[in-house]
C-alpha cells in the first residue's frame, strides 16, 4: 500500500510536530488540505493533551498524528543541576526573579508509564509518532491492536534499523538541517548526517517507508527528496509562521529578521536547533559546566526566558528553526500547503 493510502491523505506532506508551536487549529487546517496535520504534545499534561486531540477532531474529520517524546528518563544529578544554577543566579535576580533550588523533570516520557498510551488508545488518532527513541514493545503492541500507525524519527541508520527491528510502520528521516531537537536517541552521538543522505542511506538499506524532514522549505525542494525515494516530506519551520501556530510575536520577528541558527543543547539538555540568541553567543562557550541531564535544563531555561521576557529581553527564548529558516514565506497554513502542491509540479 502507498504511503499516502496508509495514511489517508491526499498530498505527500506532514506538518511537522512542533511541541509549544502546534494547535489543534493548524493540525486542522493541514489535514483538511488533504496533508498530515500534527500536534506535538509531547511538553503537554496527560489532561491538556487529551482537550488538543479532541478539539483537532472538532475540527476536522480528516487523519492527523499526535507526537510524543520517548527519551530514557534519568535522575538528576545534584552536583550538575548546582553548578548549572549557580551560572543563572545573577541574570534571574537581574531579572527579578527567584533562584531555584534544584531543577525539576517538567515533562515525562512516553516510557515512564502509560498514561499517554491510554489517551492514544482512547482517542484514536490515525497516527502516533515518536522522537528520542522507540516506545516499550508493549506499547508498541498496544497500538498495533488498535490499528494506530506509529512513526518515529531516525537521524542514522543504527537508530532506523533499531525503528524497524521494534515493529514500528514509519521512519522519519530527520537530516541535521532540520529545526527543533535531534530526535538522537542517544544525547551524546550525533552522526550529523543531511536529510539527502540520510533519506538516500534509509532507503537503500531498510524497507520501511520513509519521510524525509529537515530544511525543506517549499515545493522544489520537497519533490527533490521525492525524487531521492522519500515516501512524503514533513517541515516544521516553514509552518511557525501560519498564524494558527502558537509563536509568539517575537519568535515570529525572529524568523524574519535573523537567519542564521546553531545546534545546542544549553537550553534544554539535549541538542535543538534554533535562532542563534544569548543561549548561543554567552553560555555555549567551551568554559560552560556540565550541562545538566533533559528535560531538567529546561526548567531552567523556561524560568530564565520567562523572567527575561517579563524585562522585554527575548534573547532566552527557544526559538528552534531549521537551518534553512532564510527561505520562510509569510503564509497561511492553507496556502502553504497549496503553494507546496504547485510547486512540486514543477
Ligand atoms: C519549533 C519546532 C518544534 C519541534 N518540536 C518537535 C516535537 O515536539 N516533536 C518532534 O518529533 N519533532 C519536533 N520538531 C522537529 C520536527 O519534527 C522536524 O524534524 C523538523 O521541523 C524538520 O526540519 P525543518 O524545521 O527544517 O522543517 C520540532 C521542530 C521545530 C521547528
Amino acid at each position: 500500500m502507498s504511503l499516502l493510502n496508509t495514511l489517508g491523505i491526499k498530498h505527500p506532506i506532514l506538518l511537522a510536530p512542533m511541541a509549544g508551536v502546534s494547535t489543534p487549529e493548524l493540525a486542522a487546517e493541514v489535514s483538511n488540505q488533504g496533508g498530515f496535520g500534527s500536534l506535538g504534545l509531547g511538553a503537554s499534561s496527560v489532561n491538556v493533551a487529551h482537550k488538543q486531540i479532541l478539539r483537532t477532531q472538532e475540527l476536522t474529520d480528516q487523519p492527523f498524528q499526535v507526537n510524543f517524546f520517548c527519551h530514557e528518563s534519568s535522575a538528576l544529578n545534584s552536583e550538575v543541576s548546582q553548578k548549572w544554577i549557580e551560572l543563572f543566579a545573577d541574570k534571574l535576580k537581574e531579572f527579578g526573579a527567584d533562584v531555584p533550588t534544584t531543577l525539576n523533570c517538567i515533562y515525562p516520557s512516553f516510557k515512564d508509564n502509560d498514561d499517554f498510551l491510554n489517551l492514544v488508545l482512547e482517542t484514536k488518532p490515525k497516527a502516533v509518532s515518536f522522537h528520542f527513541g522507540t516506545p516499550h514493545a508493549h506499547q508498541i503492541q498496544a497500538l498495533k491492536n488498535a490499528e494506530i500507525i506509529t512513526l518515529v524519527s531516525a537521524t542514522n541508520l543504527a537508530e532506523a534499523k533499531a525503528i524497524e527491528a521494534a515493529g514500528i510502520d514509519i521512519i522519519i528521516a530527520q537530516g541535521i538541517e532540520a529545526g527543533g531537537h535531534r530526535g538522537i536517541f542517544n544525547e551524546t552521538f550525533d552522526a550529523a548526517i543531511t536529510t539527502s543522505d540520510l533519506v538516500q542511506l534509509i532507503k537503500k538499506n531498510c524497507t520501511l517507508p520513509v519521510i524525509a524532514a529537515g530544511g525543506i522549505m517549499n515545493g522544489h525542494q520537497a519533490k527533490q527528496f521525492l525524487k531521492l525515494g522519500a515516501d512524503a516530506v514533513q517541515l516544521g519551520t516553514a509552518f511557525v509562521q501560519c498564524k494558527t501556530s502558537s509563536a509568539n510575536d517575537a519568535y515570529r520577528k525572529a524568523l524574519f529578521d535573523q537567519p542564521l541558527t546553531q545546534i545546542t543543547a544549553s537550553i534544554s539538555g539535549r541538542p535543538a536547533r534554533g535562532i542563534i540568541n544569548h543561549w548561543h553567543k554567552e553560555i555555549d562557550t567551551p568554559n560552560r559546566p556540565a550541562v545538566p541531564a533533559y528535560p531538567y535544563t529546561y526548567d531552567l531555561g523556561k524560568q530564565l526566558h520567562a523572567a527575561a521576557s517579563k524585562n522585554n529581553d527575548y534573547g532566552y527564548g527557544a526559538f528552534w528553526a531549521g537551518a534553512n529558516v532564510s527561505e520562510i514565506r509569510e503564509l497561511e497554513a492553507t496556502d502553504l500547503i497549496n503553494q507546496l502542491i504547485l510547486e512540486m509540479q514543477f
